[in-house]
C-alpha cells in the first residue's frame, strides 16, 4: 500500500509546522556554495504545499528566515531575499491554481522594501483562497513575537481597553501572529537537528515533534506521508492517562 493511502485523513493535524533545515550542508556535500542549496529548497517547498492541500491540511507554516539569520553573512541574506522575490513572483500561479492563501507571520518590516512589496501582492492576490493557508515564517523569532504580545496587552491595560481579568490564554493568543490559526498539531524539522530554535515557542506546547535527518532539499512527500503516519500512531495524553482517553 502507498504511505499516502495509510494516513487516515479522519485524523489529519489542521496545522503542520515545518523548519526547513539543511541545505547548506546539503549544498556543501556536493561541493557546491550554500546559496545553491536554498535554491534547491523550492521545490520542496512546493511539493509538500501540494501534498499538504490535496491530504487537506488546512494550515502549515513553514520556517523560511528566523530573526537570528539576519547574522548570517551579507551575502548569503541577500542571497535568501532574491530567492524569496523570485519565487513568489513564480509561485503565486500554482498558490492560486490550488485556492491556497498565503499569509506570513514575523517581523516582515525588517525585510528589504522589494520583498516586503512581493509578499503583500502575493498575500493580496491569495487572500480569498479558502482550501489551505501556507504560513511563510519571515524574520520570525518566538521570543519576539511573545514580547510583542505582552506590550500589546500591557497597552491596552494602560488604555483601559483591557483590565486585570482579560489575562487570559484566550486574550495572549489573540494577540500573537498566529491569531486564529489552530495551533500546531505536528511540527517537522528536517536535517537532524533536535531543537526548536526560536519557532513557535508558545504554540508549540503540546505539538508532537518529528525530527529527521533528510537534509530539507531531499525532503519529498513521501517522507511528510512518514510523519503523519507516525503522529497518528503516537497517543496524545495532554495530561491525561492513557485510560481516560480510551474512555472518551
Ligand atoms: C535552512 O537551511 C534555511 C535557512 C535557515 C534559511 P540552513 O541554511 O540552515 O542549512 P544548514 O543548517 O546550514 O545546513
Ligand atoms: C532555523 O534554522 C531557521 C530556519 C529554518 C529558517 P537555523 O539553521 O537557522 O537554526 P540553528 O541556528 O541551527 O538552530
Ligand atoms: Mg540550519
Amino acid at each position: 500500500m502507498e504511505l499516502k493511502e495509510q494516513i487516515d485523513v479522519e485524523n489529519l493535524p489542521k496545522h503542520i509546522a515545518i523548519i526547513m533545515d539543511g541545505n547548506g550542508r546539503w549544498a556543501k556535500k556536493q561541493g557546491k556554495l550554500r546559496v545553491f542549496g536554498h535554491q534547491s529548497g523550492v521545490k520542496p517547498v512546493r511539493d509538500i504545499t501540494e501534498a499538504a492541500a490535496e491530504l487537506g491540511v488546512e494550515f502549515i507554516t513553514l520556517y523560511a528566515f528566523s530573526k537570528e539569520n539576519w547574522n548570517r553573512p551579507r551575502f548569503e541574506v541577500d542571497a535568501l531575499m532574491t530567492l524569496l522575490v523570485k519565487s513568489l513572483n513564480k509561485e503565486v500561479k500554482t498558490l492560486q491554481k490550488n485556492n491556497i492563501r498565503l499569509l506570513t507571520i514575523g517581523d516582515t518590516k525588517n525585510l528589504p522594501n522589494k520583498t516586503q512589496v512581493e509578499l503583500q501582492k502575493a498575500i493580496d492576490a491569495t487572500a480569498n483562497n479558502t482550501r489551505m493557508t501556507l504560513v511563510l515564517a519571515l524574520s520570525y523569532g518566538s521570543r519576539w513575537e511573545i514580547l510583542e504580545a505582552a506590550k500589546s496587552m500591557a497597552h491596552k491595560m494602560k488604555e483601559g481597553i483591557l483590565t486585570d481579568d482579560d489575562f487570559t490564554e484566550t486574550q495572549f493568543e489573540s494577540e500573537l501572529s498566529t491569531a486564529g490559526f489552530p495551533v500546531p498539531e505536528l511540527m517537522i524539522r528536517t536535517s537532524g537537528e533536535s531543537r526548536i530554535s526560536n519557532f513557535l515557542l508558545w504554540q508549540l506546547a503540546y505539538a508532537e515533534l518529528f525530527f529527521t535527518e533528510t537534509l530539507w532539499p531531499d525532503f519529498s512527500k513521501d517522507e511528510f506521508y512518514k510523519a503523519i503516519i507516525n503522529y497518528q500512531g503516537r497517543e496524545r495524553r495532554f495530561g491525561k492517562i492513557s485510560e481516560q482517553l480510551q474512555e472518551s
